[in-house]
């Protein structure tokens, strides 16, 4: 599975690409606005820390200026992936991208059914948001299921299934097992990966006993 950060902000980035297991970032309007910076500037330096996709959302609400705005986030870095929204709209644009060979992510995916057009429109990712359903008392992960079975029945779709709006380390978990090829992460959520009580627990009853023994690794003791 592929882990991309869902965040606009180059220090928390920085700090995750770091560990080697970061494949792309994630960003919306909403994080640019938690960042604070300017757009263009922000998508420049995550392309230049990040070799793999980076998502940079249009605005336009028409193709024709979505378009226009693709086409400008595109020529930011060889890296960036258009994000678009799943609308009518938003699937022309990405079936007139995707044609010119750049990357699409269709996002705020709620359904099955709006996942199938995506497919059909050419997207390299689509993200079906598992926490906004989860939030208004649907299930996001059987939207996963759901979405791995109809694609997998058509070779044709060479769509990648992006789990977003990940809230904790359980939907990363079921994700992975239902076969989402990528998972976009919140970096609150890629740290709380790492924990279990009980690594903490063992770590400390070993360097205690390590104490106890006066030696030092390479060295005399
Ligand atoms: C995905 O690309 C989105 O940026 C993100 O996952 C949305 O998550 P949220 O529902 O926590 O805002």
């Amino acid at each position: 599975m592929k882990f991309f950060i869902d965040s606009a902000n180059i220090e928390e980035i920085q700090e995750l690409a770091e560990t080697g297991l970061v494949d792309g970032v994630t960003t919306n309007p909403s994080l640019i606005l938690k960042s604070g910076r300017q757009i263009d500037e922000v998508i420049k330096e995550i392309c230049a820390l990040i070799k793999g996709p980076v998502s940079a959302e249009v605005t336009a609400m028409d193709c024709d200026t979505m378009l226009k705005e693709a086409h400008h986030l595109a020529g930011l870095a060889k890296n960036v992936t258009i994000k678009v929204p799943l609308t009518p709209d938003g699937l022309k644009a990405c079936y007139r991208l995707s044609s010119e060979g750049i990357m699409v992510n269709v996002t705020l995916c709620f359904s099955a059914a709006q996942a199938l057009l995506a497919g059909k429109a050419g997207a390299t990712f689509i993200s079906p948001f598992i926490g906004r359903l989860d939030d208004v008392g649907q299930d996001g992960m059987m939207l996963i299921e759901e979405i791995r079975q109809i694609y997998d029945n058509y070779d044709a779709i060479k769509t990648e299934i992006l789990a977003a709006s990940i809230r904790h380390p359980m939907h990363v978990i079921q994700s992975a097992q239902l076969g989402a090829d990528v998972a976009t992460i919140p970096p609150k959520v890629m740290k709380q990966l790492y924990q279990h009580p009980l690594t903490d627990a063992g770590i400390s009853m070993f360097l205690e006993d390590w104490k106890k023994t006066g030696q030092r690794i390479g060295g005399k003791g």
